[in-house]
């Protein structure tokens, strides 16, 4: 018998040029849902999120995660091009959306002070601190070439996204 994750995985990308982005965001929730389904380990399911959104939202250079590993961030699951592997916490976009707990936008990353420049395509980025219960479990990290590319339509998406993960996946 199959399992639903095992489908044809080129059928789990959307279409997105003509989808309005909360609509968009939507079908992306149902789809990670179904691609996460019945698997629980983190690093596949991020794997598979990683893709999921490089290959779905549009004008992104990089999309993946950074996971908490004593107490600082290390390079997990992602798409694009090679980045930095460790970030302190409270260092870069990334470091500092893990310390305060909060999703970060970066509308111009060049005015950011302590921006970690890994991919010199990158000019706006969004963060999103992933968190079960009280643990900071990681970062997920989305950069693009456009300026001013996030907004709160991707902050309320991309946690609705994070959630599925969260949920589907077992933390050690
Ligand atoms: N720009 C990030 C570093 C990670 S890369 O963008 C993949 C930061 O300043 O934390």
């Amino acid at each position: 018998m199959r399992r639903v994750n095992e489908r044809n995985m080129t059928s789990q990308v959307v279409e997105s040029r003509s989808t309005s982005k909360t609509e968009l965001y939507a079908q992306l929730a149902a789809q990670l849902s179904s691609l996460l389904a019945g698997e629980s380990d983190l690093i596949a399911n991020a794997a598979n999120f990683s893709s999921l959104i490089f290959h779905s939202l549009p004008d992104l250079n990089w999309a993946g995660f950074y996971f908490v590993k004593d107490n600082e961030l290390v390079l997990g699951p992602f798409q694009g091009h090679p980045a930095c592997v460790r970030i302190a916490m409270g260092k870069g976009v990334c470091g500092t959306a893990a310390a305060e707990g909060v999703t970060t936008i970066v509308p111009d990353v060049h005015e950011f002070p302590g921006h970690i420049a890994c991919d010199a395509a990158s000019n706006s980025e969004i963060v999103v601190p992933l968190v079960k219960g009280e643990r900071l479990i990681g970062v997920l990290d989305l950069d693009s070439p456009l300026f001013g590319r996030f907004d709160n339509e991707d902050d309320q998406g991309l946690n609705r996204l994070v959630s599925v993960l969260i949920q589907s996946s077992e933390l050690q």
